[in-house]
């Protein structure tokens, strides 16, 4: 796997990619998906191994075939309208990006990016995802694969409050929420409510008001929506970050920039005071 060199060009076109994926989700109203897709992108890592992780692999055929993955290839296809536009973006860069894009543009938290994921050809094996039909030791199970806390499982589990299952994709049908395009705290409303006549809610879903260590975030983030959306963002950046460890490049560049901006600033604040200087020095001069 190549490195991939975040420099100012490199940073320029991660704006521009995000600019054209607020645009892309917004007329399709494809934020879940894209949510979905950058999720089982990064959810593959294992901890101990360092195997799997927002690396891209999702997009080769033989992941994209896992049972989990069913219905992704169209989020697939829609990130390859953006890739073409800007091939120089790694697939694993740009999947997360429109993860955080779409956690954004439905009203939901601002997550952190800082991009130089590399693309990887490897797939896991399948199995690494969660299965629905489960319970919580199964969450447990593999959420502590890659690294994650109860506290972020349930926080997670709250990307559920868009979109909607598929009986063709996974056998599971119907939204979560009454606004599935609008993230907000309500998945954990209507969890706590119980069975709503139209609202689908999966084994593992229920499984976050069974155990007590679950239900305390479960009711939590019911009645606070900033604690969740703050939680969510800190969770969602870790799970965006699973296999990849920004390298500083990437924030010494945004320094670099900043600290050009902060000079510009300056020079500009020293001409306009000597322009000014000059004209009040003019003035007086002429009134003598
Ligand atoms: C906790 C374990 C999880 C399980 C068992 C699970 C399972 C599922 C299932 C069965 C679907 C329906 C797929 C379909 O039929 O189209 C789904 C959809 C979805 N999942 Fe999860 N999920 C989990 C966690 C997450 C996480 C962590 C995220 C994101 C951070 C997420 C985001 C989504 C979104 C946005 C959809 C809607 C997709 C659409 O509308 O096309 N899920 N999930």
């Amino acid at each position: 796997m190549a490195a991939v060199a975040v420099d100012a060009n490199y940073l320029k076109e991660i704006e521009k990619t995000r600019r054209d994926l607020r645009a892309l989700i917004s007329s399709k109203n494809c934020a879940p998906i894209m949510l979905r897709l950058a999720w089982h992108d990064a959810g593959t890592y294992d901890v101990k191994s360092k195997t799997g992780g927002a690396n891209g692999s999702i997009r080769n055929e033989e992941e994209l075939k896992h049972g989990a993955n069913s219905g992704l290839k169209i989020a697939i296809d829609f990130c390859e309208e953006v890739k073409k536009k800007h091939p120089r973006i790694t697939y694993a860069d740009l999947y997360q990006l429109a993860g955080v894009v779409a956690v954004e543009i439905t009203g939901g938290p601002t997550v952190e990016f800082v991009p130089g994921r590399k693309d990887s050809l490897v797939s896991p094996r399948e199995g690494r995802l969660p299965d629905a039909k489960q319970g919580g030791q199964h969450l447990r199970d593999i959420f502590y694969r890659m690294g994650l806390s109860d506290k972020e499982i349930v926080a997670l589990s709250g990307a559920h409050t868009l979109g909607r299952a598929h009986p063709e994709r996974s056998g599971f049908g119907g939204a979560w929420t009454s606004e599935p395009l609008k993230f907000d705290n309500s998945y954990f409303v209507e969890l706590l409510k119980g069975e709503t006549e139209g609202l689908l809610k999966l084994p593992t879903d229920n499984a976050l008001l069974d155990d007590p260590a679950f239900r305390r975030y479960v009711e939590l983030y019911a009645q606070d929506e900033d604690t969740f959306f703050k939680a969510f963002a800190m969770a969602h950046k870790k799970l965006s970050e699973l296999g990849f460890s920004p390298s500083s490049s990437a924030s010494k560049v945004e320094a670099k920039t900043t600290v050009v901006l902060a000079q510009s600033a300056v020079g500009v604040a020293v001409a306009a005071a000597v322009v000014v200087l000059s004209y009040l020095y003019e003035a007086r001069r002429i009134k003598k």
